[in-house]
């Protein structure tokens, strides 16, 4: 799932440093002689639980539920919320300033949004989202990260409760070239802009300030937020805590396949010396029970490969000290 990645800085750098020392943690994604089969032994406590993400979602499985109603999202419309983009090692993530918040959809308080951060594969054709529908995955992932407003960053808190993070989930398709083939490249605007950055994120480490002038209602645009799945499962990346209140939503973001193209042509690893990062996504867990507000859609799919040492997994740590 979530590559808590993101959360992971921010509440990081709310607990003791002690929580945050062993961020040393070598994990990996699709390699052979490393990859996600391994998790359950490197952080056994809960990458071997019993509602692990990402899942496969079965339309056709999913139990109608009235709670399921719109969401109130705080703040993205907001064109200055988008502060930073970074290449932590593991994915693309883009940090919020404060403010930015969801509430609503079904979900048992407000939640304050931390961030997004990105799975994808190799290129649009060859796909990398968490989740899959009927089996198929999607070029792309975008999770927004969520955290319960009532704990105020108190990590101590979190850990306890098994909705303590909300995690948003959008699906991204290749499909601008179907319906606009005019318009085949650098879309959406918003999506032109975002990648723009990612030439000044090549290596590790690497951050810069977002200009203003995109809010997340520009990434999301097209996107009807109000049919969406929900699951109960986990962090996607080690320590995979089970404290994710999951939401996918059924219309994916529609980028063109050019800017797809740019996250595993652009991004490393490490630097240029490493492998450019590709494949970054967990496998399919076991199924869990899914609700929704209607019944729905299908489809197929294939999974890949990567590895690499890691640095810093904030709130994955940060949850998974004791
Ligand atoms: C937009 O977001 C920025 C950064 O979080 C914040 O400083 C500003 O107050 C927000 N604007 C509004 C109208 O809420
Ligand atoms: C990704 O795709 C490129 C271009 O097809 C290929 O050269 C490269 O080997 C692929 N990488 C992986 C990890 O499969
Ligand atoms: C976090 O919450 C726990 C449990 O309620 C409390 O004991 C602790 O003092 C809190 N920590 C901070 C930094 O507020
Ligand atoms: C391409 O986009 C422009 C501006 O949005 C629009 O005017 C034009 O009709 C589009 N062309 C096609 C073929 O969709
Ligand atoms: C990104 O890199 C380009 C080209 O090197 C540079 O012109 C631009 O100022 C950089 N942007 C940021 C935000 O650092
Ligand atoms: C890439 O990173 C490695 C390990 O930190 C370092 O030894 C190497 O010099 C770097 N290469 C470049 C081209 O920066
Ligand atoms: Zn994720």
């Amino acid at each position: 799932m979530i590559s808590l990645v993101a959360a992971a800085l921010a509440t990081c750098a709310l607990v003791s440093s002690v929580h945050c020392a062993s961020e040393s943690t070598a994990w990996c994604y699709h390699l052979p002689s490393c990859n996600d089969d391994t998790w359950s032994t490197l952080s056994a406590r809960y990458c071997n639980g019993i509602r692990q993400s990402p899942i496969n979602i079965a339309p056709a499985s999913a139990r109608p539920d009235a709670n399921l109603g719109a969401f109130t999202f705080g703040n993205f419309d907001n064109a200055s919320a988008l502060e930073s983009i970074g290449n932590t090692g593991r994915t693309v993530k883009v940090t919020f300033g404060s403010g930015v918040q969801v509430s609503g959809g079904g979900l048992p308080e407000a939640y304050n949004s931390l961030q997004f951060h990105l799975h994808w594969g190799n290129g649009s054709s060859v796909p990398g989202s968490e989740h899959t529908v009927d089996g198929k995955r999607y070029p792309m992932e975008l999770h927004i990260v969520n955290i319960k407003a009532s704990y105020n960053g108190n990590t101590t808190q979190a850990l306890a409760d098994s909705e303590a993070l909300a995690a948003l989930g959008f699906l991204i398709e290749n499909a601008y070239f179907q319906e606009m083939p005019g318009n085949a490249t650098g879309q959406p605007a918003s999506w032109k802009t975002l990648t723009s950055y990612l030439a000044n994120i090549t290596n590790k480490d690497d951050s810069v300030a977002i200009a203003s002038g995109i809010s997340l209602d520009d990434l999301l645009d097209g996107v009807d937020r109000s049919k969406y799945y929900r699951y109960l499962g986990s962090l996607t990346t080690p320590a995979c805590n089970e404290v994710v209140v999951w939401t996918v939503f059924k219309e994916p973001i529609k980028v063109s396949k050019d800017l797809i193209d740019l996250f595993s042509t652009t991004i490393y690893v490490t630097n240029s010396s490493s492998p450019l990062m590709t494949n970054v996504f967990r496998k399919i867990q076991p199924e869990q029970p899914v609700t929704t507000q209607s019944t729905s859609t299908s489809s197929t799919s294939s999974p890949p490969t990567t590895c690499y040492s890691l640095g810093l997994m904030g709130l994955s740590l940060a949850l998974g000290w004791n």
